[in-house]
């Protein structure tokens, strides 16, 4: 719809509302990391029951209908459901293609190959770090790291392509070589370096976790070469690098639109266009409540930042919103208070500044592993208190 004010600029017509093409089912909060940068809201502990799996069968069969060709099973840690083969089963019978997001811990042979008879397509296995120690002082568990390397090597041993997952962040980015060596022992087929993002407990934590520039420049620097070295070998590895948005100068169009493509189904139910947007003063539907396609299409939450009306500047007049819609709403809340505020990450937001004093506070952070608040029930809950 065209804007009439006289003294604001015109805007494009708003877009067509996209399929919810991606799923995102986080059946569970509970989990037995706890790593500082989870991307799960501060105050999960807090949240309302878990869907049962008949609720689940409902919410994948309704959004398949609607469209939905992806599945991915997250958390917390989806393991913990026991019900989670099931839950496979079904979707793949409504003809998703499934994806289990994982750290490993809670995985056994026996699980792995019921997830294959299930019909499984795609296992993300997550690591801490390339270093016993920092990885189970990360995840807050002394098991951890020899348990994910035994089940990385199962996951393989069951035909599935290796997919590892590295959060990457100051206290193990230095050693980027050391975690590209382990995944080429383990003989990963794809491996994603993804610097922190900062949501949830990242947010939170933001000071102990956020690399400096040299640091950020250093890893892209040999992971850079290690493409060419295992290019040159005959490798099929593939590296997949992710910046975070901290040393950017233009957002990110973040989940490609607001209620575009992505849909995420909490535990207890409530959906969201992705999974940070619960912190926001804005009212989300439950699929206890409502059924998908009026939560997609009609619900308040969904469209509160659809398409361009909802836009301050300097966004408004950008010619540069089309491409991305003005970044991150969950950023622009969690850093200035108001989510229809530009994404702070674009240089043109006049609340850049923060991102600038971010990078700034990197270069003399001091915070140890140990002094950051870690994601657990306890800490969640004083967190939910107040
Ligand atoms: Fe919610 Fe970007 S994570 S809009």
């Amino acid at each position: 719809m065209p804007n009439t004010g006289s003294s604001l600029p015109e805007l494009p017509p708003t877009p067509e509302v996209g399929l919810p093409l991606w799923l995102l089912a986080e059946l569970t909060y509970r989990c037995p990391l706890q790593c500082p940068y989870c991307s799960n809201p501060l105050d999960f502990a807090a949240q309302g029951q878990e869907l049962s799996t008949a609720q689940w069968f409902k919410v994948m069969a309704q959004a398949r209908e609607m469209g939905a060709a992806q599945i991915g099973f997250s958390g917390g840690e989806p393991l913990v459901r026991q019900d989670l083969a099931e839950l496979i089963a079904e979707a793949r019978r409504l003809g998703y293609y499934t994806n289990l997001i994982t750290s490993g811990i809670g995985l056994t042979e026996a699980r792995i190959a019921a997830f294959k008879q299930a019909g499984l397509d795609h296992i993300q296995i997550s690591f801490q770090a390339s270093d016993e120690q920092v990885n189970n002082l990360l995840a807050g568990s002394r098991k951890a790291f020899a348990q994910k390397l035994e089940m990385a090597r199962a996951v393989k041993a069951h035909g599935y392509p290796m997919v590892l997952n590295f959060v990457t962040h100051r206290h193990n980015i230095d050693k980027i070589d050391r975690i590209i060596e382990l995944c080429i022992a383990l003989d990963a087929d794809f491996v994603e370096l993804a610097t922190c993002q900062f949501y949830g407990w990242a947010h939170l934590n933001r000071v102990g976790l956020l690399p400096t520039r040299d640091q950020l420049e250093r890893a892209e620097r040999i992971t850079n070469e290690y493409r060419d070295k295992l290019k040159t070998e005959g490798n099929p590895c593939k590296l997949i690098f992710v910046t975070p948005d901290y040393y950017e100068e233009r957002p990110k169009a973040c989940m490609n639109g607001w209620g575009n493509l992505f849909l995420t189904i909490t535990p207890d139910g409530t959906a969201l266009p992705c999974h940070g947007a619960r912190q926001l003063p804005v009212q989300f539907p439950n699929v206890r409540e409502h059924d998908l396609r009026h939560i997609w299409y009609e619900s308040f939450g969904f469209n509160r930042f659809r398409g361009y009306q909802w836009m301050p500047e300097p966004c408004r007049s950008c010619d540069e919103k089309e491409k991305d819609f003005g970044g991150c709403r969950c950023q622009a809340f969690m850093l200035t208070g108001d989510a229809s505020n530009a994404d702070p990450v674009c240089a043109k937001s006049p609340d850049h500044g923060l991102i600038l004093k971010a990078r700034e506070q990197a270069q003399s952070a001091d915070l140890a592993i140990d002094q950051m608040t870690f994601r657990n029930e306890r800490n969640s809950r004083v967190i939910a208190r107040g």
